[in-house]
């Protein structure tokens, strides 16, 4: 699997006229599957998907500035240690976020976006679980500057 910030984008952007749908039903897809990690979120959803929006999009925009794509997704990984997340919660959220791209994109989707995107996901997954696992076991920057 491999990134194709091309297909990355051009999907991206025939799906982001839908805005606030895209999230709404990203959400309906997460809890109908996995109605356990309900419970985690706030009860109105608004302000969440808005912000999970607003993620999407700079995950996107900086998908060629690894630097800083790292630096976002470390942080964004360790902020979720204190929102009950744990690290085997994500390929849940990554099904759910990769149906609902897939539904949005509609013949813009093909098997090579679909590729593209899993890779996208696969990273953000791994650096993510990795903040938040070191966070979770009260490692992580100050530990390692300390040590
Ligand atoms: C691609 C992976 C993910 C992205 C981009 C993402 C993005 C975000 C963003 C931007 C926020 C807003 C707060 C903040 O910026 O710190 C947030 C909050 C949250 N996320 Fe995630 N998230 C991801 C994965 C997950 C996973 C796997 C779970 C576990 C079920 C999860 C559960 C939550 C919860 C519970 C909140 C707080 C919601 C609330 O206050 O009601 N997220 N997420």
């Amino acid at each position: 699997m491999t990134i194709d910030p091309v297909l990355i984008k051009s999907s991206f952007a025939v799906v982001e006229p839908h805005g606030p749908e895209v999230a709404a039903r990203f959400y309906r897809h997460l809890f109908e599957h996995n109605p356990g990690v309900r419970s985690l979120f706030a009860e109105h959803l608004d302000g969440q998907q808005d912000r999970l929006w607003a993620a999407l999009g700079a995950l996107v925009t900086r998908l060629e500035d690894t630097d800083a794509l790292l630096a976002l997704l470390r942080d964004l990984g360790r902020r979720h240690a204190g929102y009950g997340t744990l690290p085997a919660h994500f390929p849940a959220v990554g099904a759910s976020l990769i149906a609902t791209l897939r539904h949005f994109a509609g013949a813009a989707w093909t098997p090579a976006t679909e590729d593209s995107w899993q890779a996208v996901y696969g990273t953000v997954a791994a650096t993510m679980t990795q903040a938040l696992t070191e966070a979770l076991s009260g490692a992580g920057p100050a530990a390692a500057a300390a040590g």
